[in-house]
């Protein structure tokens, strides 16, 4: 009897999986839409590329846009489309919800960034905002970012004229753990401090974090200071106390979820884009020389650590910015929106409402009809008179209602490290090539090739 069953078993689910791919194929809202007939009839196809091949789909998804056309459907579920006129009208002017499938594989589901709805991510977002503005960077500058610059200075100290290799990679993403944390919560991680920059146990870390915030958080919570002179609220103090959320909102489980966020989206982001420039600055001799020149005439005394607002009108130093931020990209995964009730249009196309659709700022930043030769690292690029239209194109902190939070710390931090660093020190790259800091896996956030030992230099 058994035998019977599971063959009417199998036959039932074999019909079953061949209707669902005819509903897919020929009946769904978005069967209208091109795309492989493969990768539109099943997650297994995405799974292939994304999960077994580690990190590749973005790729694949290129290739699908030359054969099928600039609005292409990836997968059952989802849009996607290479064109950057249309990035503004899906981040910027709409305010539109994130798709639940996609941040749900992020975990931490009570943290603004994984917040699916407009409404409650606005809300969520508004005891956090004014945190990060230009004017609370500015304040709390010196004392988080310049004494934690201090600390990366006095390793890279430890490297100079020893010949042996510094891995300056590993140290910028030290740095920018230790400055988010001590910014965020008032108490440093002390990456810096750690004979390895903390390099084996980061992933660890990783998996960990949220035992390791929900603690800090809770004393931050609670302290309502922030800095050493414990004049400054943290930004769990402002979100604890803010008698307008509702108590439910002010939880210790969301604000580890939040947390636990503002580490992972403020350190590997930041610490990339850093590896990234330092790379092609010091690859690259006539960079080398512009921005030293630069830095010289800025920077009288080598041994003083300067301020952002001082920087960030140096035109070579904001070029190169630029370029590093172009080429790191922020983030390298597809960033899906969805309407929930009204349709999208896209030239001729019409978007049912409640149908994810994303676009990838890696086809933004690296578009050779306005990046000409994109894989080349140009500061010169920026300093043209036509470069307003190229700024246009640069999205690495996304835009709208749900960019980046961190936007000006990140700023802040390029500018002052880079800066001091590069005014100070004079370096070497040891063993490293483009394969060390090219992108060759989507994780999110851009991934080398396995096995890279990241950006290495010998400090002179
Ligand atoms: C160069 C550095 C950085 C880049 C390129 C970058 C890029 C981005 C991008 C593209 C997003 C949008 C992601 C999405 O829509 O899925 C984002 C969101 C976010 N970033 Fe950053 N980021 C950087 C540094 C930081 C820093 C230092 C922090 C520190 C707190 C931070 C915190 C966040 C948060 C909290 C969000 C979620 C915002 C929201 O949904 O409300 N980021 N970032």
């Amino acid at each position: 009897m058994a035998i019977p069953t599971l063959a009417l078993g199998a036959a039932a689910s074999v019909v079953w999986a061949i209707l669902l791919v005819v509903y897919r194929l020929y009946v769904s809202p978005l069967s209208k839409f091109p795309g492989s007939k493969l990768a539109i009839s099943t997650e297994c196809y995405e799974f292939y590329h994304q999960v077994i091949r580690g990190g590749q789909y973005p790729w694949v998804i290129q290739k699908m846009h030359e054969e099928y056309g600039p609005i292409i459907r990836i997968n059952p579920h989802e849009l996607h489309v290479n064109d950057p006129a249309f990035y503004d009208e899906i981040y910027n002017y709409k305010q539109l919800d994130k798709y639940g499938p996609h941040t749900r594989q992020f975990g931490h589901p009570n943290s603004s960034s994984n917040t699916v709805e407009h409404d409650l991510h606005k809300s969520r977002t508004s005891s956090i905002a004014p945190y990060f503005t230009r004017g609370n960077i500015l304040h709390l500058e010196q004392e988080v970012i310049g004494e934690t610059l201090r600390k990366l200075c006095k390793r890279i100290d430890e490297f100079r004229g020893t010949g042996k290799p510094m891995p300056i990679g590993v140290a910028y993403r030290a740095f920018t753990t230790d400055v988010i944390s001590k910014y965020t919560m008032a108490t440093s991680f002390g990456f810096l401090d750690e004979p390895d920059f903390k390099e084996t146990w980061f992933n660890e870390f990783l998996e960990n974090v949220g035992m390791v915030v929900e603690k800090t958080v809770e004393k931050a919570s609670r302290a309502g200071v922030g800095t050493k002179s414990n004049s400054i609220p943290t930004v769990f103090y402002e979100m604890a106390h803010n008698e307008k959320v509702p108590a439910e909102e002010r939880s210790l489980d969301r604000l580890t979820d939040e947390g636990v966020l503002f580490i992972v989206a403020g350190n590997e982001t930041t610490g990339n884009a850093l590896s990234n420039m330092t790379f092609h600055i010091l690859n690259t001799p006539r960079i080398l020389q512009s921005l030293k020149a630069e830095l010289s005439a800025a920077i009288p005394n080598s041994e003083t650590i300067p301020q952002w607002r001082d920087l960030e009108h140096l035109p070579y130093l904001s070029a190169v910015i630029k370029e590093g931020l172009r080429m790191s990209y922020g983030v390298v995964s597809r960033m899906p929106r969805v309407s929930p009730n009204t349709e999208i249009r896209y030239k001729d196309w019409v978007i049912p409402p409640n149908t994810a659709v994303s676009m990838n700022n890696m086809d933004m930043h690296d578009d050779p009809s306005v990046f000409v030769n994109p894989k080349s690292f140009d500061p010169e690029r920026w300093l043209q008179p036509e470069s307003i239209e190229l700024q246009k194109q640069l999205a690495p902190f996304c835009r709208g209602t749900r960019a980046c939070v961190g936007m000006n710390l990140a700023y802040a931090e390029m500018y002052i490290a880079l800066a001091t660093i590069f005014r100070r020190y004079n370096m070497e790259l040891y063993e490293t090539s483009r394969v060390d800091v090219d992108v060759a896996h989507e994780f999110h956030i851009p991934q080398v090739k396995k096995g890279s030992k990241g950006v290495r230099m010998l400090v002179k």
